[in-house]
């Protein structure tokens, strides 16, 4: 294989290093996939504005999310599993958008811990909140996230339900894997996968084994999570999670003007418009065909975020076009780690970064609180 250029080639490399159930875990989308499919299709519907003869020195992407300092407006998606993908995968990528100057998200369903993670990083991270049944849990688990210094809490709003991915049931997915003559034969393929997962002991979800009520081996643990996503979550629950938290909050997984406006009034920072990467409601607009009604009914309320199909800096500038404040990369950055651990994450920011900028330039503009539709070409909606 040649040089890495952009993100398609990370992915490809991690195809080849990550056991199949694993990286199909990350390559999936709910039912048909057309959501997951759209997410970065439409991005490719949007035409850019060339201009010329524009000064294009003195640039930066520098800006804020909810108020604090990013090198660029891109975070680092939750993200279940991702030390499935690259053993103690979490802090290495902590470690990487800590070193870009970028939040990272840990995912409640992560396989390193709350406190792994702070221990093992300097700057503050984000922290992700599913909400479960075992309100004693959630609890305890907000507790935790303000302990290890978490400076934004992300709480999920569109997984009161799993969305079924073909994928993950075809090939029996679970974490730690099984150990069936098909897993083993997954595993015993991608040699250097296993050597660093042999020398880690973040094997198995982190945040929850030994914390959960009954929780104490993997048997338990999967019974557990199967019934603890609450389908009873509702927006009146959002105040009691505001106030047990106390800190910014930011709620994930809107796609409707509608919700939107609840999310308003909930009084949080920020929203982000997601359809979990394709995940949850196959059939669901893609994030940026969803973003302009958003921005338009609450913009003026409240910082709305996209996530969604990102997969270069371009992408990034279309959704600050249309009225992103900040945007989160999933997949894009788990390929990275995939393929190369902390520097393979890096090597995806470094990419998206260099894409942003030089995309910018040639849209005429020197920083990235100058973007706006009028930046892009005969915008119509994809
Ligand atoms: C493998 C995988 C696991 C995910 N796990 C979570 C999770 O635990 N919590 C969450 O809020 N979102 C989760 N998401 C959704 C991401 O946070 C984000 O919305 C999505 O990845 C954005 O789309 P992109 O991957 O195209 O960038 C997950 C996404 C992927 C691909």
């Amino acid at each position: 294989m040649g040089p890495v250029v952009e993100i398609a080639d990370l992915e490809r490399l991690a195809r080849r290093r990550v056991p199949k159930m694993f990286f199909d875990y990350a390559d999936s989308g709910a039912w048909t996939e057309s959501t997951y499919r759209a997410n970065s299709e439409d991005f490719g519907k949007i035409k850019l504005r060339q201009r010329v003869a524009v000064d294009m020195t003195n640039r930066s992407l520098e800006t804020t999310m909810i108020g604090q300092k990013v090198a660029m407006p891109v975070a680092l998606a939750p993200v279940g599993l991702t030390g499935m993908q690259h053993a103690d995968g979490e802090i290495l990528a902590a470690k990487a958008a800590a070193e870009f100057g970028i939040p990272f998200t840990l995912s409640t369903m992560s396989i390193c811990s709350l406190e792994a993670v702070a221990e093992a990083t300097k700057k503050p991270f984000w922290f992700q909140l599913y909400v479960m049944r075992d309100r004693d849990f959630i609890n305890a688990l907000i507790e935790r996230a303000k302990a290890a210094g978490c400076s934004a809490l992300v709480l999920t709003l569109d997984l009161q339900i799993l969305g079924q991915r073909h994928k993950d049931l075809r090939n029996g997915l679970s974490a730690p894997p099984k150990f069936t003559p098909k897993h083993i034969w997954q595993m015993a393929t991608r040699p250097g996968w296993c050597l660093n997962m042999l020398g880690t002991k973040n094997r198995t979800f982190g945040n929850i084994v030994g914390h959960a009520k009954g929780v104490g081996d993997l048997s338990s643990l999967s019974a557990w999570t199967n019934e603890q996503f609450d389908p009873r979550l509702s927006w009146s629950d959002i105040d009691w999670i505001k106030e047990r938290w106390g800190g910014p909050l930011i709620l994930k997984g809107i796609l409707d003007a509608e919700d939107a406006k609840m999310a308003a009034k909930t009084g949080a920072d920020a929203i982000i418009v997601s359809n979990h990467g394709g995940r949850q409601l196959d059939g669901a607009p893609s994030s940026i065909a969803a973003l302009p009604e958003i921005v338009e009914a609450v913009g003026d309320k409240i910082e709305v975020h996209l996530d969604g199909g990102i997969r270069s800096g371009q992408d990034v500038l279309k959704a600050l076009c249309l009225g992103a404040k900040g945007t989160y990369i999933g997949r894009a950055f788990i390929f990275g780690l995939g393929a190369m651990g902390q520097a393979g994450v890096k090597q995806a920011l470094d990419i998206i970064a260099k894409e942003l900028d030089t995309t910018m330039a040639l849209c005429g503009e020197r920083t990235v609180s100058e973007l706006s539709r009028d930046n892009l070409y005969r915008y119509d909606q994809p």
